[in-house]
């Protein structure tokens, strides 16, 4: 086991660069680029539009109702109105939100991005799938992070030229979990890896690949994991496939192996690959 106290220490700030993204889905969903129709002055600081705010004064006849003062396109950095507050903002209001359903096939639930074009991305739950426009004109989407943003490390998936192939998804030089098929040039479907896989081109298979000194659990053996160390070669890592001791499990979350509990003992039960004799 001392092999592993290594890892824990320094691996640890490595992985979580690389667990961050998931938490942020849900907060990028309300995305839109068509308006709210003109709505009537109801209160001094609110929205004419989904991207116009306005003020209303009120009336001087003394009625509590408001008059239309100004409306303004909101601009720049903050091209959207917030309805709460009246004023503009870097983020669309729910209710400005359009969305489209059912426009891509869902292998997985989650979050993912448009295969040709970075001012989109889609969003799969029980398998059916939303779409979403990133808002404004200088605004991408993102896979790592998982939102439409300014910067985004923006990237396409290129099928041209092939049939019957997986291809990965790459964004900037970051190595992701997200593959396209392609069939006949075009990708069609995107897909993502499970656990901490990513697509080996070479092999068409999901991997474990190593890209970083650390512990990553096999998904086809909860008590077993691969341990990547560094090689003489910068970037390159030694894959070793290991096994927890009699009785453990790998917990990716807890990166070490920790006692075989429900998680491992019912993926066991329905594992086809392993040998079951050899639990404890
Ligand atoms: C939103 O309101 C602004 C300001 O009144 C206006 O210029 C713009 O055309 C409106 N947009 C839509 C889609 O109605
Ligand atoms: C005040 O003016 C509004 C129109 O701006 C009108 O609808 C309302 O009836 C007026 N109230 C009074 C008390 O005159
Ligand atoms: C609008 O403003 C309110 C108050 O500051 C804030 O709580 C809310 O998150 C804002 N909405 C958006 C979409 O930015
Ligand atoms: C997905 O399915 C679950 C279980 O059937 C259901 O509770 C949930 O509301 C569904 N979600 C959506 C967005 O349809
Ligand atoms: C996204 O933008 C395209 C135009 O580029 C438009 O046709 C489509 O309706 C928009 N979709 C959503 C979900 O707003
Ligand atoms: C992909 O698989 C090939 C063949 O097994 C192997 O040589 C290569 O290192 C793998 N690439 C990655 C990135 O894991």
């Amino acid at each position: 086991m001392d092999i592993h106290i290594l890892h824990f220490i320094v691996v640890p700030i490595l992985l979580s660069i690389l667990i961050t993204s998931k938490s942020l889905a849900q907060e990028t969903n309300t995305i839109t680029t068509t308006e709210n129709p003109l709505q009537a002055c109801y209160k001094p600081y609110s929205c004419a539009n989904c991207t116009a705010a306005r003020i209303c004064r009120p009336d001087p006849n003394g009625s509590g109702a408001f008059i239309d003062y100004k409306d303004f396109k909101c601009t720049g950095s903050t091209p959207f109105c917030n309805e709460t507050t009246g004023t503009c903002s870097a983020t669309p209001s729910e209710q400005c939100s359009v969305k489209v359903i059912g426009e891509h096939i869902c292998m997985k639930n989650g979050v993912f991005p448009h295969p040709t074009t970075c001012r989109k991305y889609f969003q799969c739950e029980n398998y059916t799938s939303t779409s979403f426009n990133c808002s404004s004109n200088n605004i991408y989407y993102d896979a790592i992070k998982e939102e439409c943003t300014y910067n985004a490390w923006c990237n396409q998936v290129s099928c041209n030229g092939y049939n019957g192939f997986k291809r990965r998804y790459t964004v900037s030089n970051k190595v992701s979990q997200l593959f396209a098929y392609c069939i006949n040039g075009q990708a069609a479907v995107m897909d993502r890896c499970d656990g901490k896989y990513v697509l080996n081109e070479t092999t068409q298979m999901c991997e474990a690949y190593c890209s970083y000194p650390g512990l990553i659990e096999d998904i086809s053996d909860c008590r077993k994991y691969y341990q990547c160390d560094p090689t003489s070669i910068d970037g390159v890592f030694l894959k070793t496939s290991r096994r927890c001791p009699d009785g453990f499990g790998f917990s990716q979350k807890r990166y070490q192996c920790v006692p075989i509990e429900s998680w491992c003992t019912q993926s066991l039960t329905l594992s086809t690959t392993t040998p079951v004799n050899d639990v404890l």
